[in-house]
């Protein structure tokens, strides 16, 4: 008889022995693997999309059944992950993949893009959104989410500012924590919970004159007081991992930096989750220029403290050879692949690696009655009035009243860019919201009036060709004013595609496209009243609308429930209450533009010559940070601090009344900002430190009060100490950051 010894050895599945602890669980895993194992481990690849879904490559299919690939991204559905999860068990440890996917402003249910939502102010709408997204996430069999971004953005010009929150640090950290909590819940082992990852540490918002990629070169004040704060505020609220960036911090790529990644997130922060990199940027450190190659990279990356690398290969293919070597360490490895499979205990995946595979679930839990209404109660939220003239908004219901803009019917563009798993076929579009709004009521009148741009090259690019109206524009424009003509009043929809902000889609020309301000001109022209609603993901520069459009509703990309919500708004069953999150310039000349800005030595004057100012253009923004109006006014009065000197550890309680003086029952989102006017290292002219969304009946008052103390105060010096300095302060409560009531105040 001849024995056959197999050295393929093949284990059961491994599963935690009863009572066993996590630590000695993992460490016993770990134990047992092979360094291709291990390097396995720390390795994630993309499942390609294809008309019909996500497909993997066989390639990556052998990779997994050999225990060369543990993670997959960008596949999804319960019979899809399962296949996957099948090949993963065939491998010899049977170690469960792990399934991540930008889940950034929904999954299925697409809720309104997150520089939109963040117009709301409202935390509990955001962590609802992302709650939702965990649960239809979970259930369509993933683990894991490229979400939150949480990078402060101060130029409208680069276009991932529609992924973010805006401009200001205290509420991207506000929203950040909300992220968390929605997708992690307070339970990983629940099975409607999924992973966050913070990203893109550090810094990515502010790439050198908003073009994507572009090198960050940022003083250590400003990263500390001023970007850094959301990121360290989604670890405080546990975020289970973090992304790094693609860009350089202090002149190391972040996916190099040990300063960034050991230092800080880890020693400083107590971070204990496992970093990804971004896309390939373990990769790109050759283009950078900080290594000489791939295997350089792949030791600077890992000696750095990065767990996972993305889609590259890079720990793959040379991390034997850097072991061999001694350029890197066996337990640095050790390290990291322990992270990784720490989450993926969290999940329960080791106890059951279908526990997210579940074909009912996925029937019952996306795209319910209830997600699409909280979608729409969100999509309400997020819209910012920025003009209303004579109060021309709400329209009535009645006489004839033409819908035209490339905006109208479109369905593609809702769902905004990163829209994930989203179909943009089912979004509803604002002809059918307003044709059954009006029913009965009013005649409605169409015409597309502008294709979304004339540039044929961007058209390619972003893949749009199949809708565009193939008239030329003079046909276009001439059949609007056919239509226009016959209407009472006119609604202009008109703005940026999807794909026009979003990542790699950075515009050094921020104004409505050419051709769909020429059709604005020449219906403006006709003097009927318009009402132009915007559809854009970024902040645009709208002097000529401001000047000569007496309404203007800011709609951003709203998700799913678009139309049914813009309609509700339109009409005035819902009164607007959002306010915006970045400053809306002048020009593209003024940015990047933001109200935190400092005083200089030359402050700015228009009657004096050698101030901090342009010859051409005003220094003030079009509309402020925190901008947004209502159909009913509110106004302030009576400022009042509990006292007006305090020692540093007494609490400031700042109160004020608020009155709804117009006819219609509102919301309004209070803000309280500080400045220390006196400060070891110049200080901002304002921060924001507090906000309230208060609702008022017409006619009602409420007295609004805050508390701030000492760690409100405090910022980091010229000698990066954290410091609270004694002396005189402002602080103001408005309905924006530039129209507010203010008091004084000391710290002794
Ligand atoms: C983006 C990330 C994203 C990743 C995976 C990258 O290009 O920068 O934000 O999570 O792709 O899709």
């Amino acid at each position: 008889m001849i024995l056959l010894i197999s050295c393929n050895i093949s284990f059961a599945q491994n599963k935690p022995g009863k009572n066993q602890d996590k630590e000695s669980f993992l460490n016993e895993l770990i134990g047992k693997m092979t360094l291709e194992e291990k390097l396995g481990q720390l390795t994630l690849y993309t499942s390609d999309m294809s008309v019909t879904g996500p497909v993997i490559r066989d390639t990556y299919k052998q990779d997994i059944m050999e225990g060369k690939c543990g993670n997959i991204f960008n596949a999804y559905s319960p019979e899809y992950t399962k296949k996957l999860q099948d090949l993963a068990m065939k491998s010899r440890l049977k170690i469960p993949l792990l399934f991540g996917y930008d889940v950034i402003h929904g999954h299925k249910t697409i809720f309104p893009l997150p520089l939109g939502e963040s117009c709301a102010w409202d935390t509990i709408l955001s962590e609802k959104s992302a709650r939702i997204a965990a649960v239809e996430a979970s259930a369509d069999g993933l683990h894991w989410t490229f979400s939150p971004m949480v990078d402060i953005s101060r130029d409208p010009r680069w276009g991932r500012v529609a992924e973010g929150s805006g401009e200001d640090p205290c509420l991207g950290s506000a929203i950040a924590r909300a992220k968390v909590r929605g997708y992690q819940g307070t339970d990983l082992k629940s099975k409607e919970t999924i992973l966050s990852c913070v990203k893109h540490f550090a810094l990515y918002g502010a790439p050198i004159a908003g073009r994507d990629y572009n090198t960050v070169d940022m003083s250590m004040q400003s990263m500390f007081n001023t970007y850094l704060p959301p990121y360290k505020a989604a670890i405080d609220a546990g975020a289970a991992t973090v992304m790094s960036s693609f860009n350089e911090v202090n002149g190391v790529p972040a996916s190099a930096n040990s300063w960034l990644m050991n230092d800080l997130l880890r020693k400083q922060w107590g971070f204990k989750g496992f970093v990804v990199t971004d896309y390939t940027s373990i990769n790109e450190m050759v283009y950078h220029g900080n290594v000489a190659d791939e295997y350089e990279a792949g030791v600077a990356a890992l000696n750095a403290g990065i767990d996972m690398d993305m889609q590259g290969s890079v720990y793959y293919t040379y991390l034997k050879k850097a072991l061999e070597n001694k350029h890197v360490k066996i337990e640095d490895i050790d390290i990291a692949v322990y992270r990784i499979l720490d989450a993926k205990w969290q999940l329960g995946l080791f106890e059951d690696p279908y526990r997210y595979s579940n074909i009912k679930t996925a029937k019952t839990a996306i795209m319910t009655p209830a997600n699409l209404q909280t979608a729409e109660e969100i999509a309400k939220a997020s819209m910012v009035l920025l003009k209303n003239e004579n109060n021309l908004l709400p329209l009535q219901a009645t006489g004839k009243i033409a819908f035209i803009g490339p905006f109208v019917k479109n369905k593609r563009d809702l769902i905004g860019n990163w829209s994930g798993a989203g179909n943009w076929m089912q979004s509803k579009n604002l002809w059918d919201a307003v044709v059954a709004r009006t029913a009965g009521k009013a005649e409605l009148l169409y015409a597309i009036g502008a294709n979304v741009t004339e540039d044929t090259v961007l058209i390619k690019k972003m893949h749009i060709q199949e809708f565009i109206d193939k008239r030329s524009k003079d046909e276009l424009i001439n059949e609007a004013i056919e239509v226009a003509g016959r209407a009472d009043i006119i609604v202009l929809t008109l703005g940026e595609s999807e794909g026009m902000s979003g990542e790699a889609a950075s515009r050094s020309d921020i104004t409505i496209p050419a051709n769909q301000q020429e059709l604005l001109k020449r219906i403006h022209a006709m003097g009927k009243p318009i009402v132009l609603l915007l559809s854009n993901g970024r902040p645009l520069a709208l002097t000529w609308e401001d000047k000569n459009i007496p309404a203007i509703l800011e709609t951003w990309f709203l998700g799913t429930q678009s139309g049914p919500a813009i309609s509700s708004v339109l009409f005035g069953d819902y009164n607007p209450s959002g306010k915006i999150t970045m400053t809306f310039p002048r020009s593209v000349g003024q940015v990047p533009i933001y109200y935190a800005s400092k005083n200089t030595g030359r402050p700015f004057d228009n009657n004096i010559k050698y101030s901090s100012k342009y010859l051409d253009i005003e220094n003030t923004p079009l509309y402020s940070f925190g901008f947004g109006l209502s159909y009913t006014n509110y106004s302030y009065s009576n400022l009042k601090l509990n006292k007006t000197s305090f020692t540093a550890d007494e609490t400031i309680e700042a109160c004020i009344e608020i009155k709804n003086t117009g006819k219609m029952d509102g919301s309004e989102i209070v803000q309280l900002y500080v400045q220390d006017l006196v400060g070891s290292s110049t200080r901002p002219l304002k921060e924001l430190k507090r906000f309230s969304k208060v609702f008022l009946k017409a006619g009602e008052s409420k007295q609004i009060c805050f508390t701030i103390n000492k760690e409100d105060l405090m910022y980091y010096n010229a000698d990066m100490e954290r410091v609270l300095e004694p002396g005189k302060f402002k602080l103001f409560i408005g309905k924006n950051s530039n129209e507010v009531e203010t008091v004084e105040f000391e710290i002794k």
